[in-house]
């Protein structure tokens, strides 16, 4: 069974083809997705992609879903996750609703960063990263939990992994992929060095790629997408279920000690319809 993984990030697994922009590992094969699939048609059996679609336009999505329906085989499963924008407005509605009360009033503080702080901001991190270290720094217990039960993320340990990789570290974890990007990114940046600073900075997004949202999806608009390209037997899921055969056994919506990855994801997948 020929299976793609494509936007894979550090989510890949044995078994499939897994494509991301950069390849620091011999199972990634490094891809610009706003170029065409580089497979045949009718050539995979399933499609897989997880918080990818929504770091492209509009249109730009589009291209992206008729390029897996060209390289699907028919019969062939696409599954698209990505975060769920309607269960999110759900959340700052109710959140908002009832901001009289304390508690809220400090839910409010994340969510309103989970709704825009991706598609808006201009740096790394934007104001989560700055949100995750200030509730960490006041012991807000509250806080830390309900932004873990709404995002999968355990800050605590996420802070701790980007304060303390020591330089030695970093070092002996480079191999000659991530050797290659580093010069990239290093050549980029002596690039933009050159660019007077006060026009740099309304110029340049310092975000990372694959970091800023630049459209999202509700299960409406996933749905009608899915139709618009050919798709047929259009589904919703959740991490433990798909059509896909033992698709519950991958380390892919699911961690190994069993909890969701990503939770609050739409899941989606359609059929191709034979001709
Ligand atoms: C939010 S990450 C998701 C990674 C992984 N699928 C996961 O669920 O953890 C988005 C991924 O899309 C990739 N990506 C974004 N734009 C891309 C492009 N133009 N070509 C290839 N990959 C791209 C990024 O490199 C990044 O790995």
């Amino acid at each position: 069974m020929k299976k793609l993984n494509f936007g894979c990030g550090h989510r890949f697994s044995s078994g499939w083809i897994n494509i991301d922009f950069n390849s620091e590992h011999p199972e990634v094969i490094a891809h610009n997705l706003l170029q065409p699939l580089p497979y045949p048609k009718d050539y995979f059996d399933v499609i897989y992609s997880s918080h990818v679609l929504e770091h492209f336009s509009k249109d730009t999505g589009e291209m992206l879903v008729k390029e897996c329906y060209r390289v699907l085989k028919p019969q062939g499963i696409l599954r698209i996750v990505v975060p769920d924008l309607e269960r999110t407005c759900r959340e700052y509605l109710r959140v908002i609703d009832s901001i009289e009360n304390e508690e809220a009033r400090k839910q409010y503080e994340w969510i309103i960063i989970e709704l825009i702080d991706q598609l808006v901001r201009t740096e790394h991190g934007g104001l989560m990263k700055a949100y995750w270290r200030q509730v960490l720094e006041n012991n807000d217990e509250s806080s830390i939990n309900y932004v873990q039960a709404r995002t999968g993320v355990n800050i605590k340990e996420e802070i701790a992994t980007n304060n303390t990789n020591s330089v030695l570290e970093k070092v002996f974890s480079i191999n000659q992929n991530k050797l290659k990007n580093k010069f990239k990114y290093l050549y980029i940046d002596i690039v933009k060095r050159l660019i007077p600073r006060y026009v740099r900075k309304s110029m340049i997004d310092e975000t990372f790629l694959g970091e800023k949202h630049k459209w999202m999806y509700d299960s409406y608009s996933m749905k009608t997408l899915f139709e618009r390209v050919g798709f047929s037997d259009i589904e919703f899921m959740d991490a433990h279920t798909s059509k896909i055969p033992n698709f519950t056994n991958e380390v892919l919506d699911i961690n190994p000690d069993g909890t969701v990855y990503l939770p609050g994801s739409l899941y989606c997948e359609g059929i191709k319809p034979n001709k």
